[in-house]
């Protein structure tokens, strides 16, 4: 087995430190130091003898407070450089660090964060040298940026794996060998087991480690596996301007916080993207701004939960109010005080240019206040449309799911929704066959899906995932197959193997004599087929029968 590099390098190292707050620690280091010609350096005691202390205190009265440093503290550089060159790790050399020319070839799985993720890996990759191609085959490096969210997104990612193995293979004897990575979810949630499953992956970098993707590339060319899953309580690659993977695309999405601290029992999404910061206003702005010089029409703020935005990077917003919630609605952590919160940067994005449209998702309905929906209705540019993730429509369920809210006040949040916003496009995400859930906790599903007539609905099921509150705490007892039917029907599957559901009533048994009986596993019974969807037949059941009795039916 080859060694695998895992390097968890204290984050900090990678960041430049911003500029102002660089200064105030070189003056007090200047202080300290009484080795440093004065001229360069005063030291107070001496100043105040030949008294030029007191000139040095009014300028220093009238210079920037210590307030002024800490708010530029929050601004990003303005020319970031790029990170390898700054910051060489002492066993690797520039050139080393560089990318040569080599061509990326970069694979996107799962939703619009996983999209924005890639053009900003690929941002760091290409201003540290390397080149993008679309053809696989002329790939020195394969990425494919993952998602966990359900096991289904995770298997896509082992079967792509395993077609990949054999142009590795035939790559192995090549100048310059393949190299896979895999990033973003997947690669924090499993970890080394990746590394240990699967030998032909290089490097793994988790969401938060993707400025340091051109060491880990480094390290694989020196034939290592690498890894930096270390998530950052403070990462939001603020300063990395994504690079569009279509120049000619008319929308863009912008980043505005990652993680999320809801823990949602079923969510895997704390545990690999971990916790929630937002980006400072000023960068957000700023990419708004260059997006719309360059002409597109339309930008998608990105993050798990949007409307809880809240910048705190600005001392002076650093107030001690707390949020106000959305009605009936309760978090799982404690209240967050102060920040510049979403309506301020709703507000700010949609003034800089009205003839581009705005968009966000996902929000959480426990942060809508009234200032947002207000913004919504009255700004041309912000759509009138809401993605609005209810997951079910029984109380109970909901409680189960820890999403801090009833039915009734989801609904009411919705009726207000309507009032304040005449016309709003509606949607949802839902899942079903969450742990415990019955019958009558699906139906009332059913009914939240016609009471509401969202515009689009995203229906999932229930994916159990290690870590996860519902994992350790509750029996994932709803069998693979979400049932389409009711208690009341049976199913089975035709000569063709179509799946068939029918009323579980009383029939004629033609095997016994006309017998009245119900079916029971393993019998055969002849049903006349009313209606299909794109999956199942359902019908009535005619009689009981034999094979040779149904073929002479046929
Ligand atoms: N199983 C099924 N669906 C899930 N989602 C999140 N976690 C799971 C899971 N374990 C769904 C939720 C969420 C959407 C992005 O994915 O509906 O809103
Ligand atoms: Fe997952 Fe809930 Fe966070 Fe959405 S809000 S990412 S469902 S934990």
């Amino acid at each position: 087995m080859r060694p695998l590099q895992c390097v968890l390098r204290a984050q900090r190292c990678l960041r430049r430190g911003p500029l102002a707050s660089v200064s105030w620690l070189l003056l007090r280091t200047c202080r300290a130091h009484s080795s440093v010609p004065s001229s360069a350096c005063p030291r107070p005691e001496r100043q105040q003898e030949d008294g030029v202390w007191k000139d040095f205190s009014s300028r220093l009265a009238s210079g920037p407070t210590f307030q002024d440093f800490l708010r530029s503290a929050s601004v990003p550089p303005e020319k970031p450089s790029s990170p390898e060159v700054e910051d060489p790790p002492p066993y690797l050399t520039v050139d080393e660090l560089s990318g040569r020319q080599r061509k990326v070839y970069l694979e996107t799985y799962g939703c619009q964060m996983n999209v924005n993720d890639t053009e900003i890996a690929w941002s760091i990759l290409q201003k540290s040298g390397y080149l993008r191609t679309n053809n696989l085959q002329e790939a020195d490096v394969i990425l494919l940026v993952t998602c966990s969210i359900r096991e289904k997104a995770e298997q896509t990612v082992w079967n792509r794996l395993h077609q990949l193995k054999s142009l590795k293979s035939k790559r192995l004897r090549s100048r310059v060998p393949l190299r896979i990575g895999i990033l973003g979810c997947m690669a924090e949630r499993l970890k080394e087991e990746i590394l240990n499953r699967e030998k032909m992956v290089d490097i793994l970098a988790g969401p938060d480690a993707y400025r340091d993707l051109p060491r880990l590339l480094a390290v694989a060319e020196s034939g290592q596996q690498a890894a930096n899953v270390l998530l950052s309580l403070d990462e939001t690659y603020a300063d990395v301007m994504p690079v569009q993977t279509s120049p000619s695309a008319a929308s863009a999405f912008v980043s505005i916080m990652r993680g999320c601290d809801n823990m949602c029992s079923y969510c895997i999404v704390p545990f690999t993207r971990g916790r929630e910061r937002s980006r400072p206003i000023a960068s957000i702005l700023e990419e708004v701004r260059k997006l719309s010089e360059q002409g597109l029409k339309e930008v998608t703020l990105l993050g798990q939960n949007v409307n809880s935005f809240r910048d705190n990077s600005e001392v002076q917003f650093n107030n001690a109010v707390s949020t106000n919630l959305s009605r009936g609605f309760s978090t799982n952590y404690k209240a967050k005080q102060g920040g510049l919160r979403f309506a301020h940067l709703l507000d700010q994005v949609s003034r800089i240019d009205p003839e581009m449209r705005i968009r966000f998702t996902s929000p959480h309905p426990k942060d809508f206040p009234d200032e947002v929906l207000q913004l919504i209705h009255e700004r041309d540019n912000i759509c009138k449309q809401i993605h609005l993730p209810a997951q079910s429509g029984s109380s109970r369920v909901l409680e189960a799911m820890r999403r801090g809210y009833s039915r009734e006040a989801y609904v009411e949040l919705i009726q207000h929704i309507r009032e304040s916003i005449p016309g709003v496009s509606l949607s949802s995400d839902f899942i079903a066959g969450f742990c415990g859930e019955t019958e009558e906790d699906h139906l009332q599903t059913v009914s939240l899906l016609r009471e509401v007539q969202y515009n689009i609905g995203f229906l999932f099921a229930y994916s159990m995932r290690q870590k996860t509150r519902a994992y350790h705490r509750l029996k994932d007892d709803i069998p693979e197959e979400p049932s389409k039917r009711s208690a009341a029907d049976l199913c089975g599957r035709n000569d063709g193997n179509l799946k068939v559901i029918f009323p579980d009533v009383e029939m004629e048994d033609v095997t016994d004599s006309g017998l009245r009986v119900r079916a029971q596993p393993g019998d055969y019974v002849l049903v006349k087929i009313t209606s299909a969807s794109s999956q199942t037949l359902k019908g009535h059941v005619l009689r009981k029968t034999t094979l040779k009795d149904s073929t002479a039916h046929c």
